[in-house]
């Protein structure tokens, strides 16, 4: 079943330039950090370069090519970071909303309001990455990142995720349903469905077992977990999480 349903792993290191950063200097380096994800099993590496460079900056990003992966870099669709990755040309672009005063991407892209500024950075940035867009899950939005041409669209995760720390079972079930309803919109339209926001090793293994979807970015508690277990070891148990949601599929549970 596992063959059948493949499902990649990336790694996002912003927090571990986040942590290099609070001293200044060269460590720890999200290089490093990188290629140990990758020597563990992830399938790529995730960069978010924010307008503010508050984790990620330009020589991380320059300095990935080192790194034998695909990046996933993550950006607001602004006229600088399409610049750059026009440069870069990482394997994919996540296009994702950036206000500058928020402590996280806070909610998925608006692709309906988006309109011919949207649709032409998609064009321009698709002739070398594959682009995806990140997104509520929600018809709409859906629907409008595949008229926008996107390649993928990224669901936002991050208000399931937080309804389930909070133990919110009513709210973490209808949040649930809405993901699995645009999961399958998205395939049905010949969108790859990627995921991604709050994961951890539980909320990421019930996710595995949505058929389609093809990949998971998770970043902030995969490096909280690395303090107390090591970067391999977190990696390892959260591929092996992913094999267990996997697994359900099809098995009736
Ligand atoms: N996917 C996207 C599009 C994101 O913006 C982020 C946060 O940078 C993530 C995944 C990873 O989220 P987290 O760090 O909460 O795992």
């Amino acid at each position: 079943m596992a063959e059948k349903f493949p499902i990649r792993l990336g790694v996002n290191v912003d927090h571990v330039a986040t942590i290099r950063n609070a001293r200044g200097g060269f460590h720890p380096d999200p290089l490093r950090a990188a290629r140990a994800a990758i020597a563990a099993g992830a399938h790529g590496i995730t960069m978010h370069l924010r307008e503010d460079r508050r984790h990620i900056v330009d020589s991380d990003v320059e300095r990935m090519k080192e790194v034998p992966a695909p990046l996933n870099l993550e950006m607001a669709a602004t006229e600088e970071m399409i610049g750059i990755a026009r440069r870069v040309k990482p394997h994919a672009v996540c296009l994702v909303p950036e206000k500058r005063a928020e402590r996280t991407t806070e909610g998925g892209l608006d692709v309906v309001a988006g309109g011919a500024a949207l649709r032409d950075a998609v064009k321009l940035l698709s002739a070398h990455s594959r682009v995806s867009l990140f997104v509520a899950p929600d018809a709409a939005q859906i629907e409008a990142s595949k008229k926008a041409g996107a390649a993928v669209v990224e669901l936002h995760t991050g208000t399931w995720c937080e309804a389930t720390a909070h133990g919110n079972q009513q709210q973490a079930r209808g949040e649930f349903q809405k993901l699995s309803e645009a999961a399958r919109l998205a395939h049905s339209l010949g969108l790859e469905v990627h995921a991604g926001h709050g994961l951890d090793f539980g909320t990421a293994e019930l996710i595995s077992a949505l058929p389609e979807i093809a990949e998971l970015n998770i970043g902030h508690y995969m490096v909280g977990e690395a303090v107390f277990a090591g970067l391999d070891a977190v990696v390892k148990n959260m591929l092996a999480a992913m094999a267990r949601g996997r697994a359900l599929i099809g098995s009736g549970a």
